[in-house]
């Protein structure tokens, strides 16, 4: 005998309320920090988020009308005693109806497809502002972390980017090695950085956005650290950036003779000169930092493997991302400095902390890490 329909609900309601609670306390979990496509900070990234709301609004109309009228048939339509084997009325072949739901859902698809396109176009490397105040970034995708260029100012930069607000931001995208996808939720969507095909893109952040850092994502699977392959996007005013500009610009702080930043950079000098750059110490600037980002949009060339560290302890993120730059927690007589410090961790294990990434160094003593973590912390 078959259930009653009613006793059914009774049976499946408690299970499919709990899913639901659980499914929204999950979604709750992506709090503020989280990055989101909705929360938005530039005019792409809203362009982008109303071509979701538009679809959004035309696909719960549909949803509402359709469930609707399945709910209203079920219960209207439905079996009652006295009816067995009365087959319900039949509507095979009504040419008005099927004229009605060929054409209703064309319709409905063509205004998704305009709104589509018109985004499409909105955000189009072609759209982009033609205005005097553009700050161009070469972007340089490695496995896995970024680098970021700054032609007009000749200065270099990894993991952290600085744009001002209200000024379009154009971006050259390289990859010397495989696909990467750049992404940063609240700005713009992915565009994918392809060897060979360097693709292009333009940006802007709001003035509300000032202050702000924005989180960055790689959303094309490169390899087994895709995961961490982040950077953020730090939004300054305009003057701020023509400080951090000036500030970046300088080559390397010098340390003081005998210190312990000084033994810092001298096993800088011995161990790390081959993948890493510091302007003023193993690259002159500014045009071997030039070359240097350069030769990584050729395959052929030679490309530092690691980051230019020339202001390394201004940066917020260290390798990829994967952990913080917690400078404050940084002092070098700090007892527990491998634990407390996340850049002594990574020169104390590089391979722990990032599985299968570039950096391979010989294992450090504990004082040539302190002295390390001394001279790149105050590469301000
Ligand atoms: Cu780079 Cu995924």
């Amino acid at each position: 005998m078959r259930t009653p329909l009613f006793q059914r609900i009774k049976r499946w309601a408690p299970g499919s309320a709990a899913a639901v609670l659980l499914s929204s306390f999950l979604l709750a979990a992506c709090g503020e920090n989280s990055p989101s496509v909705l929360n938005t900070a530039g005019p792409v990234a809203q362009d982008e988020s109303s071509v979701f709301w538009v679809i959004l609004v035309i696909a719960v109309i549909v949803f509402v009308l359709v469930e609707g009228a399945l709910v209203y048939s079920i219960f209207h339509f439905r079996e009652r005693p006295g009816m067995e084997g009365v087959a319900p009325k039949q509507i095979h072949g009504n040419t008005r109806l099927e004229m009605l739901w060929t054409i209703a859902p064309m319709i409905i698809l063509f205004i998704v497809l305009f709104f589509t396109i018109r985004g499409l176009f909105q955000v189009a490397p072609d759209a982009e502002p033609k205005s005097a105040n553009t700050v161009t970034v070469e972007v340089d995708a490695h496995q896995w972390w970024w680098g970021f260029y700054y032609p007009k100012y000749n200065i270099e930069t990894a993991d952290t980017l600085h744009v001002p607000a209200n000024t379009d931001i154009h971006v050259d995208l390289y990859s010397n090695n495989v696909i990467h996808s750049f992404w940063v939720p609240a700005l713009f969507g992915k565009t994918d950085v392809i060897p060979g095909h360097n693709n292009t893109k333009w940006f802007s952040a709001d003035s509300s956005a000032v202050g702000k850092e924005y989180l960055g994502l790689c959303a094309e699977y490169c390899g087994t650290q895709h995961g961490n392959m982040r950077f953020s996007v730090h939004v300054d005013s305009a003057d701020q950036f023509q400080s951090w500009v000036t500030q970046q610009q300088q080559a390397a702080a010098k340390p003081a003779n005998g210190s312990l930043a000084a033994q810092g950079q001298k096993i800088f000098q011995a161990q790390c000169t081959t993948c890493h750059g510091i302007v003023g110490v193993d690259i002159n600037s500014p045009s071997a930092v030039q070359d240097y980002a350069q030769a990584c949009d050729d395959p052929n060339a030679k490309c530092r493997v690691g980051p230019n560290l020339t202001h390394f302890g201004s940066r917020s993120l260290i390798a990829g991302g994967v952990l913080t730059n917690n400078k404050e927690s940084c002092d070098p007589n700090d007892p527990n400095l491998l634990k407390d410090c996340n850049l002594a961790q990574w020169l104390n294990d590089p391979q722990g902390v990032k599985p299968g990434n570039d950096m391979q160094i010989g294992s450090l003593s504990q004082n040539q890490i302190k002295s390390l973590v001394a001279y790149l912390e105050g590469l301000q």
